[in-house]
């Protein structure tokens, strides 16, 4: 069974790309979903979190986001605290998202996450699949679909790696920049790739 990573900045395209791969017949396990799932009312992470910060749990028993960012966010040592609570939580969770890929017959599955260069997660990895999209596409999607102003999006492109990186470290790159169609040829071309890939 191979795992393969799908990355790329904000904005880029990412979970569009993945959805292509999924209609494509491809598992993929989306980080940021599971990162949402651990922390839902009755998992353990979220018992945890609730003991640690009981300030950020809200009275009907749901994660108060907001909060716990903005705890972190001024706790920066307490942000270590909360990532061995959460990391864990997600491995496992996307472990058995992999094996149940595998148990439905699939070669290989996708595994969609923001920072995987970042976290240095392609040692891990049999190849990461790059979405790349200029910083100027990135800035007007987020000004766009998430309302910032161009300070705010600039800010957030540069806590990431330059794009150059990631291109060195990538194994196959599809064109965030292009119209839709174009970037579906491409993630067409990576499929077979993929499939190639895994024999
Ligand atoms: N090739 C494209 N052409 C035009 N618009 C696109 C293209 N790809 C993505 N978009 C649009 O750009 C926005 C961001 O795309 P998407 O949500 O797929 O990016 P993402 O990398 O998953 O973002 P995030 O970092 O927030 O998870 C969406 O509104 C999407 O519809
Ligand atoms: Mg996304």
């Amino acid at each position: 069974m191979r795992l393969f990573g799908l990355t790329g900045g904000i904005a880029s395209g990412k979970s569009t790309v993945a959805r292509m791969f999924q209609a494509l017949g491809d598992g993929v396990i989306d980080a940021d979903a599971l990162a949402r799932e651990v922390v839902e009312p009755g998992r353990p992470a979220l018992a945890k979190v609730a003991a640690r910060w009981p300030n950020c749990v809200r009275p009907d028993g749901r994660l108060d986001r907001a909060a716990l960012g903005a705890r972190v966010f001024e706790h920066p040592e307490e942000r270590l605290e909360l990532e061995a609570i959460l990391h864990p939580a997600i491995q496992e969770a996307a472990h058995a998202r992999t094996l149940a890929v595998e148990a439905a017959g699939k070669p290989y599955a996708i595994y969609e996450a923001a920072l995987v260069f970042e976290k240095d997660l392609d040692a891990g990895l049999d190849g990461v699949i790059l979405v790349a999209a200029s910083p100027e596409t990135q800035i007007q999607r987020m000004r766009e679909r998430d309302g910032l102003d161009g300070r705010e999006a600039r800010r957030r492109l540069d806590a990431q790696l330059p794009l150059d990186e990631k291109r060195r470290r990538a194994r196959w790159i599809v064109d965030g920049d292009v119209p839709l169609e174009e970037t579906r040829r491409q993630v067409e071309a990576v499929h077979r790739a993929l499939e190639e890939a895994s024999r």
